[in-house]
């Protein structure tokens, strides 16, 4: 028997050594934490994203009294970001988190379904969205785009 060996690589940094550039996307993420609606998990979560004409497009988590009804910060701000600019790619998103305490030390990594949701938008723009998570101790920095946190995905790619 064979086997595969799927690996992540993940670059570890503080804020003060991310990229200006990078520096602004994830404080338009943090700032969007406090428009988040969290009011049943208060857990405030932000996220932005950096299109390929340059602009920083942000959201956060809105939830909802029938909680599956409520949606994640990062899909939030993808679909909102698609649906103004459906030509501009997606190049950087970024997610921060809060809570009552202040700021999460480390990062927040995005669920299961925004994975699957960034996965789309790489295939639909054709290229590499570079992944920031931010923490107030560390940051993750995931280069190599989605296929680095959702190896083995299912895309378009099945239905032809
Ligand atoms: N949440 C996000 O917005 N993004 C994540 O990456 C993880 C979880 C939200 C969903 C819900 O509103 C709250 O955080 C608690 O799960």
């Amino acid at each position: 028997m064979k086997e595969m060996i799927l690996q992540t690589k993940v670059a570890v940094c503080t804020y003060d050594e991310l990229q200006t550039a990078d520096r602004e996307v994830v404080d338009a993420a943090r700032a969007a934490t406090a428009n988040s609606y969290a009011v049943y998990s208060n857990f405030n979560v932000g996220a932005a994203v950096r299109l390929s004409n340059g602009t920083i497009v942000s959201g956060s988590n809105q939830e909802n009294a029938a909680y599956p009804s409520g949606l994640c910060a990062e899909r939030t701000t993808l679909f909102w970001a698609n649906s103004q600019y459906p030509n501009e790619a997606v190049e950087t998103l970024a997610i921060a988190a809060r809570t009552a305490q202040g700021e999460l030390e480390m990062p927040i990594p995005p669920c299961g379904a925004c994975r699957q949701v960034i996965l789309e938008t790489e295939k639909r723009f054709g290229n590499t969205i570079r992944i920031i998570l931010y923490g107030a101790k560390q940051c993750y920095i995931i280069e190599d785009g989605i296929k680095a946190l959702l190896p083995l995905s299912f895309d378009s790619a099945f239905l032809e």
